[in-house]
């Protein structure tokens, strides 16, 4: 049997200056550059993101890099799934141009002492409440890619709702000439939302985690359909405490702004969750 020709794999870089060089040398060529940026462990979600820039820009940079700063102490930093022979391959079958690899220190060198502090979408109560210094860390490390990398495009996933807001206002305030684009979430069949973290749940946590998706979806339709919010979340709290979830929130936001959603006014909804099942916290979320 012929033998299936391997695609080739994507250049890999590690420092800044590596990947300045290469860059320069795309944008004296007229390329324009979407970034995707990757604490690894890719799924097909992420393989999303990847298509999609590959459809907005020349040249796609995707980055690789477990942000520490953005982990709390008691959180699943040193577990984190690293599966980097397998991302190299997955990055390789979906045509991305160029790997931006650092070493921690590359980010954060010996006497690294400027961190953002996000407020707006970053201090409404819902992640930034159960995650103390999640979108310092995030905010931080996607400022550095930007300014790294200047894409003209980056596309993060809708899964992490709170942080693409987070971002999007970060990049505003800070003036970085970058389009963030968030894309749709990828679900396994049964509605659950693919995240790098599904790898921890035990087979019965498993079989209990579409309910987030189910109570969303569910929830969404009420809400649209007039019911009280209120009293709807209140059903879907109930509902997702007895399939064995700790819930953080369930709640329906601005979905713009992520503050508590003005009757007065008619703006776009968002529900939201995060719950923890075992020592798995997983978070999901819709549009009304
Ligand atoms: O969503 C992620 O994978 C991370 O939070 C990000 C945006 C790459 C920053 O480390």
């Amino acid at each position: 049997m012929a033998k299936a020709a391997k695609k080739s794999q994507p250049r890999i870089v590690k420092t800044v200056k590596a990947l300045r060089e290469v860059l320069a040398d795309w944008r004296k060529r007229k390329a324009d550059i979407a970034l995707v940026p990757t604490m690894g462990a890719l799924h097909a979600g992420h393989v999303s993101l990847v298509a999609l820039a590959k459809k907005s820009a020349k040249k796609v940079v995707v980055s690789i890099f477990v942000n520490p700063t953005q982990f709390g102490p008691n959180e699943d930093f040193s577990r984190y799934p690293r599966t980097i022979e397998a991302d190299l391959d997955k990055l390789a079958d979906a045509g991305a141009d160029l790997v931006f690899m650092p070493d921690a220190k590359e980010i954060y060198p010996d006497g690294f002492a400027t961190m953002l502090k996000p407020a707006g979408p970053a201090a409404v109560g819902l992640d930034d409440k159960f995650r103390p210094g999640h979108f310092e860390g995030v905010a931080t490390v996607v400022a550095k890619l930007f300014t790294s990398v200047m894409p003209d495009i980056a596309i993060f996933g809708d899964k992490d709702y709170q942080q693409l807001q987070v971002i999007r206002t970060m990049a505003r305030d800070l003036h970085l000439p970058v389009k963030v684009v968030g894309a749709p979430i990828i679900r396994e069949k049964d509605g659950l939302a693919l995240s790098s973290r599904n790898v921890y749940l035990s087979p019965p946590e498993r079989a209990a985690a579409p309910v987030l998706h189910q109570v969303l979806k569910e929830s969404a339709k009420a809400i649209a359909g007039g019911g009280d919010p209120e009293a709807v979340l209140s059903r879907g709290r109930a509902k997702i405490m007895s399939a064995g979830f700790k819930l953080d929130y369930l709640e329906a936001r601005d979905a713009a702004t992520l503050a508590k959603p003005d009757p007065q006014r008619k703006a776009k909804l968002r529900l939201l969750v995060a719950a923890k099942i075992g020592k798995t916290r997983l978070i999901d979320n819709i549009a009304v």
